[in-house]
Order: C-alpha cells, then sequence, then structure tokens
C-alpha cells in the first residue's frame, strides 16, 4: 500500500533533501534527540523515549496537514545521512509570536553549515510559497549556536520575553520580513 506523505512537499538544496517524516525515520530521529547535547540545548525531559520521538514525527505531519507548515527531515544528500530536522512552526500557543523556522541537527554534523542551508530553504518557501510576510525563531539567550544560525539567516533580535511553554526562563522572539 502507498504511503501517502500529504501536503509535506519534497525540497532540495546544494548538499540537503528536505523531505516530509516516514514511519522508518523514529530511530535516527530519536538518535538525534537522544544525544546530551540535544537534550541539553532543547532542555528536553530526561524520560523522553523512542516512542515520544516517533509522536514528535506525527505531530510534524499533522501540522502540515493542518496549516501547511512544518518540520522536515534532513538528509545529505551525497551519503543519503539523516541529519535532524528543521523547517517551520506554528504551534497552537497563544503568545507564539508567529511562524517559527527552526533547526535541530545531530551533532555528528554540526559545524558544516547544514542547519543554516535548512533555514535558508525554509525561508524561501515560507516567503515565496507560502507568501509570508515575517518569520520569527525563539531561540533561549544561551544558545549561541542557535543564535548564529539566525544571523547567518540575516535575523535580528527583536525582544526578549517569556512564554508560557517555557515559564523559567525568557525566550529571544528573532525575525526576518520578507
Ligand atoms: C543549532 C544547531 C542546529 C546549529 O548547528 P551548526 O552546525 O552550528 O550550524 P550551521 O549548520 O549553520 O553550521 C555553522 C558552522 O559550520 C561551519 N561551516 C563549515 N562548512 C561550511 C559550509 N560549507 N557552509 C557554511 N558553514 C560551514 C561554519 O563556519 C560554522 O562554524 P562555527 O560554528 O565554528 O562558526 C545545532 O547546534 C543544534 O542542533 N543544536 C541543538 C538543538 C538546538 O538548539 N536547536 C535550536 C533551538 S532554538
Amino acid at each position: 500500500m502507498p504511503i501517502r506523505s500529504g501536503p509535506c512537499p519534497t525540497l532540495e538544496t546544494e548538499r540537503l533533501i528536505l523531505r516530509p517524516f516516514r514511519d522508518e525515520d523514529v530511530d535516527d530521529y530519536f538518535g538525534v534527540l537522544d544525544t546530551s547535547e540535544v537534550r541539553r540545548w532543547l532542555h528536553l525531559p530526561a524520560g523522553l523515549n523512542r516512542s515520544n520521538a516517533w509522536q514528535q514525527m506525527a505531530v510534524f505531519l499533522g501540522e502540515w496537514a493542518l496549516r501547511g507548515t512544518g518540520q522536515w527531515a534532513l538528509e545529505e544528500r551525497s551519503s543519503g545521512a539523516f541529519l535532524g530536522r528543521a523547517g517551520l512552526y506554528r504551534p497552537e500557543y497563544p503568545d507564539w509570536p508567529g511562524v517559527e523556522v527552526g533547526w535541530t541537527l545531530h551533532p555528528d554534523h554540526w559545524g558544516r553549515g547544514y542547519a543554516t542551508e535548512a533555514g535558508a530553504e525554509a525561508i524561501r518557501y515560507a516567503f515565496e510559497d507560502l507568501d509570508l510576510d515575517r518569520i520569527y525563531s525563539c531561540i533561549l539567550p544561551e544558545n549561541e549556536a542557535s543564535q548564529a544560525v539566525a544571523v547567518r539567516l540575516g535575523m535580528e533580535l527583536l525582544e526578549e520575553r517569556t512564554m508560557d511553554f517555557f515559564p523559567s526562563a525568557p525566550h529571544g522572539i528573532w525575525s526576518r520580513a520578507r
């Protein structure tokens, strides 16, 4: 039976494929989340497990179906390696600024410009295909690697504010207009 991936498009950049998550990605995706670096920077709960990784994948695909935004699974074109995820996120939080562009890679693939390359394509898609006027990123002030990606993508820090989903600290609200 063919598996329909729904409204998440597949896009290509110079070095990356941005594609819908597939059921069989669960071990690779949990492998990304289950690194000490990613657990630390995303403040993931200690008990986060493989089932939770699968639930996240289902939410990513669900957001594409419900809202036309969502995360892509990232593959390295040259090797087919699963790198992590990047994409557009608009959760149902009343104090969320808008459509966010975000990125999370396995630490084995940091330091190669892949997050910036994927983020640039996500922003291009947001502005050209979704016709959005503005894009946001919510980044904790101590997350310098993520802020550096935002800066490389031409984003500016608008403000810092505490949001309901993470009450213990303010997030930087980064943004770029079309
Ligand atoms: C945030 C995160 C995705 C950034 O990854 P990253 O690899 O540092 O970012 P990029 O992919 O843009 O790579 C940039 C680095 O690659 C280097 N690089 C090497 N080859 C490159 C190339 N061909 N093109 C561009 N940059 C290249 C850059 O010089 C830069 O190095 P530097 O960090 O020493 O300055 C990563 O740290 C991560 O997954 N963190 C955990 C999850 C997280 O915090 N997500 C964001 C929540 S807000």
